[in-house]
């Protein structure tokens, strides 16, 4: 069976009921992102008991200091088996290459991702932080950025993914969140494409939360987003 391309974000304050949903899951139906607050609260171990469980986990904790501090965080993050972690593209280039750096050598590098502009800013609140020009402007600097330190892809809205795989192709990946199944509640998320429309706007890793973690049934929800997005047996994703 290829891998689902969903993520579920584990975005729960008691590193119990992250593992009770775990529990509930099976690694092939899809990924597992770790943020900051479970993290905070569950700590190194709860990442590697997932990886010693077999799944694939995204470390999703932005890392963002000087390049020395984000390389050592890295090689951290790759001793815990996990399967991807990020750092935040406004650290630049001499930080995004040595995050590439700290973890190319390893037997098992996980992927390395950049955020590039927070979907919590826009035009106005980046010109408060001294960034130039549009949001989209920002993006595509930084997305350049980490593409040219060698990342594996960024962390994107599903409305800049298209441009992004058409720039650099299908291997640097477009790791999506704003995902919403037909019918489910928007939550805070503004802008929300379904998994299906998602992935044929060009992401490649859907990131959801809330519609499978808080689902009277979140086994049954994604299953159904799986039955949704369809990835055939070669690996191709039907859309
Ligand atoms: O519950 P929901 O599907 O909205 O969860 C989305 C996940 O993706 C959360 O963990 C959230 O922090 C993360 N995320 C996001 N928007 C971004 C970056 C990350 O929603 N721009």
């Amino acid at each position: 069976m290829p891998q689902q391309p969903v993520i579920v974000a584990l975005d729960f304050a008691d590193p119990r009921d992250a593992r009770a949903l775990v529990e509930r899951l099976a690694p092939g139906d899809c990924r597992l992102k770790v943020g900051k607050e479970l993290f905070v609260r569950g700590g190194p171990e709860l990442v590697e008991g997932f990886t010693r469980a077999g799944w694939e986990v995204f470390l999703d904790l932005k890392f963002h200091d000087i390049p020395n501090t984000v390389a050592a965080a890295c090689r951290a993050a790759a001793d815990l088996g996990v399967w991807m972690v990020n750092v935040h593209a406004l650290g630049g280039p001499a930080m995004l290459a040595a995050a590439r750096e700290a973890v190319a050598g390893l037997a098992r590098p996980p992927l390395l991702t950049a955020v590039t502009v927070l979907t919590s800013h826009d035009d106005a609140t980046l010109r408060q932080i001294g960034v130039a020009g549009s949001t989209a402007e920002a993006v595509a600097r930084l997305a350049d950025l980490a593409h040219a330190a060698g990342l594996d892809g960024v962390v994107c809205s599903a409305r800049e993914a298209g441009l992004l795989k058409e720039h650099y192709g299908d291997a640097f990946r477009r790791v999506t969140p704003g995902i919403r199944p037909a019918g489910s509640a928007r939550d805070d998320q503004q802008r929300v494409l379904t998994p299906r429309a998602a992935l044929a706007a060009g992401a490649s890793d859907l990131v959801i939360g809330r519609p499978v973690t808080r689902a009277v049934d979140p086994v049954a929800a994604l299953a159904a987003v799986n039955s949704e997005i369809q990835v055939t047996g070669d690996g191709a994703i039907d859309q």
